[in-house]
This record gives C-alpha cells, sequence and structure tokens, in this order.
C-alpha cells in the first residue's frame, strides 16, 4: 500500500515540496504519495487529525503553523524543543513525533552545496521571527565564532538571544540594525520577511568582510537584500536550496534513506 505525505499550511498552493519528495521517492525507489493540505487559519489540528485517521503517515507544516505544530504532536526532537516549532510531523506506533529540520536544512546548504564552512566565522542573522528560532540551535551547533541577531523591534532580538544563550563557545548578541555601522561579517542571513513585500532590513554599508556570503531564506525572487549585497560586493545565495535539505531530512526521518539534494535542487534551478 502506497504511504501518505502531505505539506499543510495556508497558503499552499505554492509549495514546491509535492515536487521535491516526489523526486526523491523516484530516486530512492520508495512507493509514497505527497500531496497539499490547506488548511483554515483556526483548523491545522482538525485537518491534520483527519488525515492522520484516513492512513496518512506524515506531513510537513509551513507557515503559520508551525507553533502549533509543536503544540501538538507529542514527542518533539531537540531541534524542536529549542524552537518551540515544528515542521516536520511522524505518525508512528500511536505516537506523533515533531521534528524540525530548518535549520540542519540551512546548514547543510551552507556548509554542502555552497560550501561555506560556518566554524569560526562571523554570522549576523536578521529578523527575529519564527524563521530565525527555527534555525539557531544547529546555527550554534556549528560552532561559528559570532552569531549577532539584528531586528527592527530591538526587544524581540533580545529575548530570542537570551532562549539561546547557554554555555556555549559562541558569542551570541543582539543589536539593533543602527547598530551594526562598523561590525563586519563573514555571512548574512536574512530571516526577516521584509523580502517578501520587496522591503529590506535597514543595513548599515559596510558590513560584508572580504569574501562574505548573503544567505535569503526568501527563494525564487531576488530580493532586494540580495540586490544590497551584491552592490556591496558579497556573494548571494536564495533559500531554494535550505528547501531541499530540509525536505530531504524529512524524508530520512520518515523512510530511513537520505536521497541526493544535488540533482534535485539542479533541476528546480534549472525551471
Ligand atoms: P517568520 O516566521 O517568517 O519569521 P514572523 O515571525 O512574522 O515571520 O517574523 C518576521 C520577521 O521579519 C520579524 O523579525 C520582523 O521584524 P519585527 O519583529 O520588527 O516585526 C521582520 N520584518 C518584516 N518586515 C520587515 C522589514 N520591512 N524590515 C525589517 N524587518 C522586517
Amino acid at each position: 500500500m502506497t504511504d501518505r505525505y502531505a505539506v499543510v499550511g495556508n497558503p499552499v498552493a505554492h509549495s514546491l515540496s509535492p515536487q521535491i519528495h516526489a523526486e526523491f521517492a523516484r530516486q530512492t525507489a520508495q512507493d509514497i504519495d505527497y500531496g497539499k493540505l490547506l488548511a483554515p487559519l483556526d483548523q491545522f489540528v482538525p485537518t491534520v487529525e483527519r488525515f492522520r485517521a484516513e492512513g496518512g503517515c506524515g506531513v510537513n507544516v509551513t507557515v503559520p503553523f508551525k507553533f502549533e505544530a509543536f503544540r501538538f504532536c507529542n514527542e518533539p526532537d531537540d531541534a524542536a524543543r529549542a524552537a518551540e516549532a515544528v515542521n516536520t510531523l511522524h505518525f508512528h506506533a500511536g505516537r506523533i513525533f515533531g521534528f524540525n529540520t530548518d535549520g540542519v536544512g540551512l546548514v547543510a546548504d551552507l556548509e554542502c552545496n555552497l560550501e561555506f564552512p560556518l566554524r569560526d566565522r562571523r554570522v549576523l542573522v536578521l529578523g527575529a521571527g519564527g524563521a530565525t528560532y527555527g534555525v539557531m540551535q544547529p546555527l550554534l551547533k556549528a560552532r561559528p565564532r559570532e552569531i549577532v541577531v539584528a531586528n527592527r523591534t530591538p526587544d524581540k532580538a533580545v529575548a530570542l538571544v537570551n532562549r539561546f544563550r547557554q554555555a556555549q563557545p559562541v558569542a551570541l548578541e543582539a543589536k539593533a540594525f543602527a547598530a551594526l555601522a562598523g561590525s563586519r561579517f563573514d555571512l548574512v542571513i536574512n530571516a526577516t520577511s521584509a523580502g517578501l513585500s520587496n522591503e529590506m532590513p535597514p543595513l548599515p554599508r559596510g558590513i560584508f568582510a572580504e569574501g562574505a556570503l548573503a544567505y535569503d531564506m526568501v527563494y525564487a525572487k531576488t530580493t532586494p537584500f540580495m540586490t544590497f549585497a551584491r552592490n556591496e560586493g558579497a556573494r548571494t545565495a536564495d533559500g531554494l536550496g535550505m528547501l531541499v535539505e530540509q525536505a530531504a531530512e524529512a524524508f530520512l526521518i520518515w523512510r530511513g534513506v537520505r536521497p541526493q539534494t544535488a540533482p534535485v535542487l539542479a533541476d528546480l534551478r534549472a525551471r
């Protein structure tokens, strides 16, 4: 019998996940069906419960339900607990297991696809919303020298940093955008939603160190942040690789095999 999976979100029509998982399944000869579930904003749990009752084996969770998915699952993994957000649910042995593969996906994209090792790098993360919470723990585990979190609403950056500050060798600090002037970073990750509305976080000029990488979690468009970074001489990357890598981690959780991501990413880029 074909095992069923889906991505649940609102909106969800634009999601590339069905395409990505279909390609993973073909590549690894796994018999799965992967669809899209549009959940009304107040109907996340009933929508997922119905899918599960009909035999669904797991779901990927996207905006705006990742926090609700965390509360819904019985057994969150470490990354999910750290983020208090879940992007992958696995229904197994009568229990609901929750995972957050976003951060591992981001780190895999940076280190493997973009060949940008994080160890000892100076990292600036823009934004202190759900996207940032989702990736902080794996970013810290990769042992950069420092992570500065800058946010338009500075209090939210402070709260985030306080959540993740533990006994660890990574210097972690919250800053307002204006306080970034004069600092230089090897990697700047845009985890704000500014690019979606063609806006740009108010970054000062001169923050990119020699050979710096500017990474925008948004994909399928060139954001004002990426244009700014290019003009400042930085190398740029969008979030398509992160999308494919987090999907590969979910596939591994569900199916016990990690598919090759490079051909899938190349194929999506070619389109
Ligand atoms: P997500 O789940 O995508 O992170 P979110 O939790 O709503 O969504 O967070 C959006 C983030 O983008 C926040 O950090 C927000 O800054 P504020 O906390 O000050 O609202 C940031 N953001 C959105 N639009 C922005 C803009 N035009 N300039 C700078 N930051 C922006």
